[in-house]
């Protein structure tokens, strides 16, 4: 198994390091455009495996023959949000950087994964499905993962139980009118709207929608990294070990829910042939219209990049 990481930032390093921690690949290249970086990095991570006890070889570049017949890209290059920043600033910048990134990481591995993680989610999936002509269930996006994280968070931290016995799921586009689903929400097997009044279940959905921002207004200086990583391996290691887990991850659209050539986040089966499955949700209307608005959301960010 051999994963390139494409940005060696704060998200990519901790990726890259996550992925060696854990063994999931005999070979992780870490790839950006900074000279150095990638390999200062990758070197001063591959010098912690005696430590850790992993065989994982990492290593660095700025370019991308050494990333050649790679099983799984995860891109993360890009801009971050920091405050002040529009969605419209990362957009202009970030389709390009992804472009160019897919352009490259397709050259040298025709058959590989795309999972993207760079902002804006949807429309930068979309931007790498385009641009590197996969097949849909090559191409997807991590977003999902994190929302869910934050949301079993902050319902665990409410009640008072273990982070493990939060089952939960959000759906939609990653930004402010994501859908997280309390209906759909279990602690132990017991449905949420049954251990929490619907004012405390709005609070935490409204903390969710905004847990981003809330990471940047702290940080000042950038985004979420230790989470966002976190969220990348759940998906990874469903991938590399075949474990076909459900997540909710943003994938190609061709009909479900109503939508089409478009990438949103919804409940997949995701093992070692990318995305397997697509799982069509009953939602009430109240859950449909939050869906149509997340959509359209999405939509909007897909026609300002025209591809
Ligand atoms: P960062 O600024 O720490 O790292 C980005 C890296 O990309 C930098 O090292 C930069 O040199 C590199 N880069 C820029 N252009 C490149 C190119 N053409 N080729 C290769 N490398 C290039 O940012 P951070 O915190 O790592 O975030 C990365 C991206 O992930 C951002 O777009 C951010 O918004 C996004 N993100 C997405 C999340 C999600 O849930 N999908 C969560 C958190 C961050
Ligand atoms: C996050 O949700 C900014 O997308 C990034 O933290």
């Amino acid at each position: 198994m051999k994963i390139t990481v494409v940005g060696a930032g704060n998200v990519g390093a901790t990726l890259a390091q996550r992925i060696a921690d854990y063994e999931l690949a005999n070979e992780c290249v870490l790839v950006d455009i900074v000279e150095g970086i990638p390999q200062g990095k990758a070197l001063d991570m591959w010098e912690s495996m005696p430590c850790i006890g992993s065989d994982c070889l990492i290593t660095g570049s700025n370019s991308y023959e050494e990333t050649a017949n790679s099983d799984l890209v995860v891109i993360t290059a890009g801009l971050a949000r920091k405050p002040g920043m529009s969605r419209d600033d990362l957009l202009a910048k970030n389709v390009q950087i992804v472009k160019s990134v897919t352009e490259q990481v397709v050259k040298h591995s025709p058959n590989t994964m795309l999972l993207i993680v760079s902002n804006p989610l949807d429309a930068m999936v979309y931007t790498a499905y385009k641009v590197s002509g996969f097949e849909p269930h090559r191409v997807f996006g991590m977003a999902g993962v994190l929302d869910t994280a934050r949301y079993r968070s902050f319902i665990a931290l409410e009640l008072g139980v273990s982070v493990k016995d939060i089952q939960a799921l959000v759906l939609g586009g990653h930004g402010d009118t994501m859908v997280p689903l309390p209906r759909y929400t279990m602690v132990g097997g017991i449905p949420l709207p049954e251990l929490l009044s619907q004012e405390r279940i709005d609070n935490i959905v409204d903390r969710t929608r905004k847990g981003g921002g809330e990471i940047v207004g702290l940080l000042k200086t950038g985004s979420a990294y230790y989470a966002t990583s976190a969220a990348v391996i759940e998906m990874v290691e469903s991938i590399v070990r075949d474990k076909k887990r459900i997540l909710p991850c943003a994938a190609y659209l061709n009909g479900e829910y109503g939508y089409k050539d478009m990438f949103m986040g919804v409940p997949v089966k995701l093992g070692s042939n990318g995305v397997e499955k697509i799982f069509e949700l009953g939602l009430n209307n109240d859950e449909k219209a939050m869906l149509e608005n997340s959509a359209k959301a999405v939509k909007g960010l897909m026609e300002e990049i025209n591809l």
